[in-house]
Order: structure tokens, then sequence, then C-alpha cells
């Protein structure tokens, strides 16, 4: 009887990272300085330099990112901010969060991030900022999005592509801000909820930094509206200093499943993403099915960890149709909530496990269409 598959299984990365985290801990255990300190400075001094950025503010967490992305470039009531439904509902919380209003914007069908020839078709001089989820891992298409909206602000969510790039541009360093979340889970995932910004610009980056701190331009003086307590502190940057050198290695390990999955899935009654290049870092290596339903039962059935990312566009989200009304469905956005499903992929899967998915997935469509 083979053993269940889980969809991720945080535990397993701990013998590696064990020695580097553990003395993390420790240094911040004596340090007696628990936020805003030196290894908060010394996290983002790393991830900008990672990421190809000149500044890198720290935040408790990727929506509050989100937010105060926002903030800092001053939008908010009366402003629009286009973004995609299909992404969770985390830029939408932010866009309301600081009382503007989400102009949501189809999908491409190939590989699901925002479609730039639907942004152009949606465009008016309201919209402030757009907000490009670089989803399941994948980079938007970037230049195309910013020529459909030429002059308006782009922040990346990049909360799922920690490290994606193209022409050696990484995640992060493409728009003016760049959001990540360090959520337990995420390709840099921190031991409880953590998240920071990246930009160039040195204004945007004081900006921030006065934002995550009250307002506060100095202390206890407030000097900029919409100041908010978040802080990444300095335990769970510790931590995320300990585990980044491991990143690089991680993402390759998820292309590689992405690969076996690639050969050993094709030919089937699915739709593959194509993970082939370092432009995807496969945080979520997500299929698509007709069936969707059936095969995610089956696969439970055979004790495969899968999961539906996401099962609701926002606009179709009780408390966004109580704020907004009810808004109009977008075409693709609808089939691929429809027919998306997440397959284990994980860096500290064994090759026997990815094959053990891939072969309980052949099975469950042929029973399907037996
Ligand atoms: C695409 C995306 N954006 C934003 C977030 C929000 O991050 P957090 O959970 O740290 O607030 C997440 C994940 O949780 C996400 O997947």
């Amino acid at each position: 009887m083979s053993r269940e598959v889980p969809l991720i299984d945080l535990s397993r990365m701990e013998p590696i990272v064990a020695k580097t985290v553990a003395a993390a801990i420790e240094r911040v255990r004596h340090s007696g300085r628990y936020l805003l300190g030196s290894e908060l400075a010394t996290f983002e001094a790393a991830f900008a330099a990672w990421c190809g950025t000149d500044h890198c503010v720290g935040v408790a967490n990727g929506t509050d990112a989100l937010e105060l992305a926002l903030r800092a470039l001053d939008c908010g009531s009366g402003d629009v901010v286009a973004t995609v439904a299909n992404a969770g509902i985390y830029a939408t919380v932010a866009i309301l969060a600081v009382g503007a209003t989400p102009l949501y914007v189809d999908i491409d069908a190939d590989c699901m991030t925002m479609s730039a020839a639907a942004l152009e078709a949606a465009m008016s001089p309201a919209v402030k900022v757009v907000i490009a989820t670089h989803l399941y891992g994948r980079l938007a298409d970037l230049d195309a999005l910013a020529a459909a909206a030429p002059g308006v602000a782009l922040i990346e969510d990049c909360a799922q592509a920690h490290g994606a790039m193209r022409d050696h541009v990484r995640a992060g360093a493409f728009g003016a801000i760049g959001c990540f979340s360090f959520y337990p889970t995420k390709n840099l995932g921190a031991m409880g909820d953590a998240g920071a910004l990246t930009t160039d610009d040195p204004d945007l980056a004081a900006t921030l930094r006065a934002l995550r701190s009250y307002g506060w331009s100095k202390r206890f003086v407030a000097t900029r509206s919409g100041g908010r307590n978040s802080r990444l502190d300095e335990m769970q940057a510790a931590v995320l200093s300990a585990k980044l050198p491991y990143v690089e290695g991680w993402n390759a390990r998820r292309r590689e499943i992405a690969a076996i999955y690639e050969q050993t899935l094709s030919g089937l009654n699915l739709q593959l993403p194509n993970t082939g290049t370092v432009s995807h870092v496969v945080h979520l290596y997500v299929v698509r099915a007709g069936n969707r339903d059936d095969l995610a039962a089956r696969l439970r059935a055979a004790g495969i960890g899968c999961e539906v990312h996401y099962p609701v566009p926002d606009y179709r989200q009780p408390a966004v149709v109580a704020a907004l009304g009810a808004l109009a469905p977008l075409a693709e956005t609808e089939r691929a909530v429809a027919e998306v499903l997440t397959l284990p992929c994980h860096p500290w899967m064994s090759d026997d496990e990815v094959t053990q998915v891939a072969t309980a997935v052949r099975a469950s469509l042929n029973a399907n269409e037996g």
C-alpha cells in the first residue's frame, strides 16, 4: 500500500535548515532587540541584493505589503486599481483597505496572469495603479502590461514568485514596487507571518519605512498619514536570512519536479503549465482539467493531497459583492476557476512521490473516461 502524498510538508525542510535557523533564533534571543534591529537590516540588504533592487522594506505580511505599496503611491479614495480576480483575494483586500476601487481585468488563457489586451481594453484615466500578480510562480508579462497602461504605476505581487527571472531581472525589480509574502509555504517562508517590499526609488523606500511604523519620520513624529504598525520582527528576519541561501536550489528542485510531471502527464486530457524556464519558480504546480472536481475527489481518495487555488473569483466573493455590488463575470477567469487543480510540488518531495502522484492522476483520468 503506497503512502499518502501531502500537498506540502514543511517539517521536511526542518533538518536541512535546522542548524542555521537555530543559530539565528539564538542570536535574536540573546540580543535583547526584537524589532527594527540589525537582523531586519541584514535581511533587507540581503533580500534587496538577491532581487536586484536598491531597497527592501520588511513588513508584517504580504497583504500589508500590497496595502502599504498602494498608500506609498498615494492611491486611495476615488482611485481605481486594475488587478486580476483569480489570485486569492489578497490584492482586493489591500485595494479596499485604502478606499480605492478594484477594476478586474481578465487573464490570458495560457498563463493565467493578467491579459495585456484585456488591460488595454479596460483602461481609463481613473486607473492609478496596476497590480500584476505573478501567479503560481510564473512572471506576468510586465512589458506588455506596462505598454497597455502607459504612465500607470505598476505594483508586482511577487508573493508566489521569489526568484522568478526574465532576462536576468528578478520578480520585484520590474515595477515601481514589488510586494512579497513570506507566509510559511512560500518559496521563501518564515516561521509565521512576514512580508517585504522592494523598490529602486529611495523616496518610495523612505515612505514605506514611515508607513510601516505609524507614519513616523522619526520617533513619535508622524508626518505621513495612512501609517500602520506593520513590522517584520527580528526573529522572522533572522529565520529568513538563514533560509535565503537555499531558495535558488529549492526553486531548481521545484522545476525538476515540474519537468517529471511534464513527461509523465503528457498526452492526457489535462492542460499542463509551461514551467520550462527560470521565469517560473513553480510555487504551485497547477493543471487544468475539464472534470476537475472528479479528478480532485479521486486523487484525495488515493491519498494524494490536492487543492484548488482559487475556487471563487474575487468579484464573486460575498464580501466584495457587499462592498461593490454585482460585477460582470470575466470569461477566462471563470473558465480557469472551474478547471484549476494544484498537485503536490515542493522541494522536499522524492522522485517516488512524484511518480506516485502522476500514476494516480493517470489512473483517475482513465477511470473517469472509462
Ligand atoms: C499572490 C498572493 N498575494 C498576496 C498574498 C498575501 O500574503 P500574506 O498571506 O502574507 O498576507 C498571498 C499569500 O498568502 C499570495 O499568494
